[in-house]
């Protein structure tokens, strides 16, 4: 069975050990519950996949606590995958009286870090630790989380990490639902509302693909078909650079088209990039 490790002493050594044998490494941060999404993370090299909530990136009014958790399942898809190690530390492993932390600017003030202004310098001081544990050639992430994987490039461009950064196509549900550990917070309602995210950005798409070259009004399209939707609440719906993250006037190339939107109580985000 895959080994299941808890302090940062354990990765190091196993670390040292396959760079003994000359291996690559890959890291795939992750805080667990793991689905296909993450299965598809997991590629090549001696790949170490971190499973860890990172209490930093959740503000006092959201779901730390009840974010799901089930370390066995993980290390059951992780085995399956070919992962060779897991790392699951206790938030005490990973901060005890931290006075550090790592905060990239701009980038992290737009889209999600409107309603979550902490996530990203959670996110990013997190992913930092995890690099200078792991130490890896390369670490892959989810073009799910489009922001997330934007920021974390910059920030490894910024501080000359010398990882290559891998991002990853999004992996939905049969009916085109992003996959995401969130959606074992929908009722079933709330399930069938949900799709409304994928149809609306795939409207948007299409669109797009037609010659439409305004954002406005590929997004006016995007909204109207979420309004659509009852049990819908939009928190942003934007078209904006890939890189800077900045609005898009162009709809044609190089844009990121992102939605959040509340489904009920849970919020799930989902996009599509023309690149
Ligand atoms: P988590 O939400 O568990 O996601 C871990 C990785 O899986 C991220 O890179 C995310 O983009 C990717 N992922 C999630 N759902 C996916 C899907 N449907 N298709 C493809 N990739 C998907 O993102 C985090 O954890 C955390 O913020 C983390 C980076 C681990 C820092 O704590």
């Amino acid at each position: 069975m895959i080994p299941v490790v808890k302090t940062i002493d354990e990765v190091r050594n196993y670390v040292k050990a396959w760079r003994r044998e000359g291996r690559t490494v890959g890291l795939v941060p992750t805080m667990g519950f793991l689905h296909e999404g993450h299965r598809s993370l997991i590629e090549n090299d001696c790949v170490v996949v971190s499973d860890f909530v990172n209490p930093t990136q959740f503000a006092p009014n959201e779901d730390f606590e009840t974010y799901p958790r089930d370390i066995e399942a993980d290390a059951a898809l992780c085995e399956s995958a070919g992962a060779k190690l897991i790392f699951n530390p206790e938030p005490s492993e990973m901060y005890h009286d931290a006075l550090t932390t790592v905060s990239v600017d701009k980038i992290t003030k737009v889209l999600c870090g409107k309603t979550r202004p902490i996530h990203f310098n959670g996110v990013c001081t997190v992913v930092s630790k995890l690099f200078n544990i792991v130490m890896p050639d390369r670490a892959y992430f989810g073009q799910k989380d489009a922001q997330q994987l934007c920021v974390v490039k910059k920030m490894v461009k910024d501080l000359n990490f010398d990882i290559e950064i891998v991002g990853c196509p999004i992996i939905r549900e049969k009916d085109g639902l992003a996959k995401s550990s969130r959606n074992t917070y929908l009722n079933a309602a709330e399930r069938k509302a949900a799709l409304c995210l994928a149809r609306a950005l795939s409207t948007g798409r299409k669109m797009i693909c037609d010659g439409e070259k305004d954002t406005e009004r590929v997004a006016d399209a995007i909204r109207a078909e979420i309004e659509r939707e009852p049990l819908a609440r939009i928190d942003y719906v934007e078209i904006v650079d890939l890189d800077t993250l900045e609005p898009a006037r162009d709809a044609s190339s190089h844009i990121l088209a992102a939605v959040a939107v509340y489904i009920g109580k849970t919020r799930l985000i989902d996009n599509f990039i023309i690149d």
